[in-house]
């Protein structure tokens, strides 16, 4: 199958850790030059792109490029950093968020608005910085967005900022396709269940017999397996699709 990846330009946000990581390989992996965003975790970014930046990945290339999405003036920066090395962006990952915990009466507003200003503000911003960008340059691009199983069924756990925000992330993925489908901009999203990352190691401890039991494929996913469906996404191999969020839950949501 024919992805049609290399040489084209990714940003991943929340790169440096979990899924993200996966995601940074998985598009080297298909020679793409890739942005490795991180916020806090700069030592793990710069050893990601050491590493892609090595014959391990052929025709591949990285850089680490800093930014809190959550913060609007660090977005346009992140692109910049990407431009400058590369020339243009044709892919973006939104994949960084944020996920406090805790029952309903426990949260602040502060808490509510932090979650919803990494989680949809910052995919927002980024996506009409990316959008303003290809429509400049008159070249099509993709956007893949990291979803949540969360947005259809919450949480047992207690996270409803956080479910709520990839609700806000499902609508606007398929507002921003409608709007640039016919420009050739396509923009989807993937809903994976629950991934072994440190999002979810502590929760896992606790609950593992718990959660496989509502995982009809009885194991949780690895973060290779979500990066396997965002190169689908962000490649030809899914030409004619736009405004869909895909389920990689292992059966869990399947009704
Ligand atoms: N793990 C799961 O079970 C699961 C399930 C469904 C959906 N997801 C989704 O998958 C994505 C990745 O999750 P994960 O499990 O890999 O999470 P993780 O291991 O907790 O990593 C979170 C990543 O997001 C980055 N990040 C957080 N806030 C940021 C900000 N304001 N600006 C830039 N980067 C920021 C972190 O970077 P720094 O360390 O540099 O701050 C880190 O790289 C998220 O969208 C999450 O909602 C995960």
């Amino acid at each position: 199958m024919k992805l049609n990846l290399e040489g084209k330009v990714a940003l991943v946000t929340g790169g440096s850790r979990g899924i993200g990581v996966a995601i940074c390989r998985a598009l080297a992996a298909e020679g793409m030059k890739v942005g490795v965003n991180y916020r806090k975790s700069k030592d793990a970014a710069e050893a990601l792109v050491a590493e892609i930046n090595t014959d391990q990945y052929p025709g591949a290339a990285a850089i680490a490029v800093p930014g809190d999405v959550g913060t609007a003036v660090e977005i346009a920066p992140m692109f910049d950093a990407l431009e400058a090395e590369y020339g243009q962006v044709d892919i973006l990952v939104n994949n960084a968020a944020y996920c406090p915990g805790g029952p309903l009466d426990s949260y602040t507003k502060e808490e509510w608005e932090l979650t919803f200003s990494v989680n949809v503000t910052g995919v927002f911003l980024a996506t009409q910085h990316f959008v303003k960008q290809l429509r400049a340059k008159g070249i099509t691009g993709n956007v893949v967005n990291i979803s949540s199983q969360a947005a259809f069924l919450g949480s047992t756990s207690g996270h409803l900022p956080y479910d709520s925000s990839k609700g806000a992330l499902n609508s606007m993925t398929v507002a921003i396709a409608r709007e640039t489908a016919s420009e050739g901009i396509r923009v989807n999203a993937v809903a994976p269940g629950m991934v072994m990352t440190e999002m979810v190691a502590r929760l896992w401890e606790q609950k593992k017999d718990f959660y496989l039991s509502r995982i009809p494929m009885g194991r949780i996913a690895e973060p290779e397996e979500i990066a396997n469906i965002v190169v689908f996404l962000a490649s030809d191999a899914s030409s004619f699709m736009t405004g869909t969020t895909l389920d990689a839950t292992g059966g869990l949501m399947m009704r």
